[in-house]
């Protein structure tokens, strides 16, 4: 792509926001970085950009900008842009503590400086625990949005929801609908309530929500509604649905964690997820690269600030009914893909197949995963090594349960605001803020993906092919005769069980 400052200067969005600065929260994380990736890539003029972040792990703030600021993710941005580097200013905070735990003098930095403020941080453990997703993604809201009533100069305000805060619908426009309870109420009750009652009251404040996270995301779209009609903030809600990999920027297939499909799609190419359920056939989740939701971010910032907007526009940052893919699909690319560039960290041949029915599930589940994961954890404990296979196995097992409400409901998220709003691009903006995935070949897109699996997560380079393919041939063969394994093994299970009834049935006198 070419950015070049010819280019820049012909874009309304880059010129936006020349001047200005942003505050981030959330910029360490998977969408928090690609954001401020491209802020520094696509606006050469942007003044400066704090960055909320806490101390993790022993690391301080300052080691953490600076660890995040070596990855290869900028490594092209700031060699291109030597200056780029010193627009970044790290803030020390917690989105959990009052007054986003930042000092007296930072918050006063913030209020004089900031002019956008794009709020990403949030938990997206959707298993956490009612009491910290609320305090997280509703209290960090809520604190988020006081610290913008003060900002003086505020031309807008980007809050990053989910298009699955509307889950319990089949099809969701880019609106806010009315939920059962008050989000304030909800607040309150978190706070006083001990955990045992809040357990027993968590269900009916769930209702049909399938987890804590999309229910408390849900619920803090109402916090921010509140508050801009309250206090007049320039907000603007965007609504990612699944995020994926980067579709082409600032490189083809950028992640850096195994959330959400990310970790399906390794632990298939490493040949240890073989089986799918039933509901998972025909279903059509709704997925989006990265960079279209960066894009969408950033444009959405610019859209707010423009005259004659509405007081709350809301964008989907979704593929939308017009692209989307199946799982069959998807299942039956990525493993051309996974036997095509297999990987050399690869422990199985790369299988995977839907079952039939949910008894067929259980079977598969048996012997694809529980009795391979048991044997080899055996296998490993007799030779004396420690072995966390079995447990390891589990987990996986337990995350696809969590997200299995995510990819088997295939609700329509439409998108005609996101839609118009890129229409009204300038033909610069366009080229340089892709927001849609209408024309995304998806066949393209996914090796692209499992590329950047193999490169960022499993840090293997394209030299180990021809060592990967000597395995996958090897795998293959044991795979071949593992089916007669199993047969025999079913046909024994079969026999003892019907040994055993016929011995239960002439000990018990009819
Ligand atoms: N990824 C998706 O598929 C997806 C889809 C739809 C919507 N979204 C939304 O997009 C946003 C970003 O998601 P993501 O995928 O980038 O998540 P992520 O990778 O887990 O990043 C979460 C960010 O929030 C920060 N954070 C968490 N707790 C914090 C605290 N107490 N104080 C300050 N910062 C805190 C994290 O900082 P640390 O590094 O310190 O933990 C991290 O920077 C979220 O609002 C999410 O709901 C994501």
């Amino acid at each position: 792509m070419d950015f070049s400052e010819d280019t820049l200067n012909k874009s309304d969005i880059s010129n936006f926001f020349a001047g200005k600065s942003v505050f981030l929260t959330g910029g360490s994380g998977f969408l928090g970085k690609a954001i401020l990736e491209k802020l520094l890539r696509s606006c050469p003029d942007i003044r400066c950009i704090y960055v909320l972040m806490r101390p993790k792990r022993g690391t301080s703030v300052q080691d953490r900008l600076q660890k995040i600021l070596s990855e290869p993710l900028f490594t092209e941005t700031l060699r291109r842009r030597v200056e780029a580097r010193s627009k970044v200013h790290v803030v020390e905070g917690d989105v959990l503590l009052p007054q986003l735990g930042v000092s007296s003098q930072d918050r006063a930095t913030l209020i004089h400086e900031v002019n956008i403020i794009i709020h990403s941080a949030a938990s997206v453990r959707f298993d956490e625990p009612l009491k910290e997703a609320v305090n997280m993604n509703m209290g960090g809201t809520l604190r988020v949005l006081e610290l913008a009533k003060e900002v003086e100069n505020l031309v807008s305000m980007v809050h990053i929801s989910t298009a699955y805060a509307n889950c319990t619908l089949s099809e969701a426009e880019e609106r806010i609908y009315d939920l059962d309870h008050s989000a304030h109420g909800i607040l309150q009750m978190c706070e006083w309530m001990d955990e045992k009652s809040l357990k027993e009251v968590s269900s009916s404040i769930l209702g049909t929500y399938p987890n804590t996270y999309t229910c408390t995301k849900a619920y803090a779209e109402h916090l921010v509604r509140e508050s801009q009609a309250e206090h007049n903030i320039p907000i603007v809600i965007v609504r990612p649905s699944i995020v994926l990999a980067t579709w082409n920027e600032p490189f083809v297939g950028w992640l850096d964690n195994i959330n959400g499909p990310s970790g399906l799609f390794m632990v298939a190419g490493l040949g240890l997820l073989r089986a799918a359920p039933v509901t998972l056939r025909e279903t059509f989740p709704d997925l989006v690269p990265l960079d279209l939701v960066v894009n969408t971010v950033i444009v959405a910032a610019k859209h707010r600030a423009d005259p004659g907007v509405g007081p709350l526009p809301i964008l989907h940052a979704t593929a939308g009914p017009q692209n989307r893919i199946s799982w069959q699909k998807m299942r039956r690319i990525n493993l051309r893909l996974a036997r095509t560039y297999p990987l050399v960290q690869m422990l199985r041949y790369p299988r995977m197949d839907f079952a039939f029915n949910d008894l067929h599930h259980k079977y598969m589940m048996f012997f694809h995963h529980y009795l391979p994961a048991h044997l080899a954890h055996f296998a490993v404990s007799l030779a004396g090594k420690p072995s966390k296979i079995a447990r390891r196995y589990q987990r996986m097992i337990n995350t696809i349960d969590i997200l299995m409400f995510f990819y088997t409901t295939d609700p329509i998220f439409r998108k005609q605001k996101a839609e118009a709003l890129f229409k009204s691009l300038n033909e610069t903006d366009q080229y340089l803020f892709p927001m849609l995935a209408d024309r995304m070949d998806w066949e393209v897109y996914l090796k692209g993906y499992l590329f950047g699996i193999r490169y960022f997560l499993l840090k293997e380079d394209l030299t180990t092919l021809p060592a990967a393919r000597k395995r996958l041939t090897v795998l293959k063969a044991a795979d071949l005769a593992s089916t007669p394994l199993t047969l025999c093994f079913l046909y024994l299970m079969i026999s003892w069980l019907i040994s055993c009834l016929s011995m239960a049935s002439t000990v018990i006198p009819s």
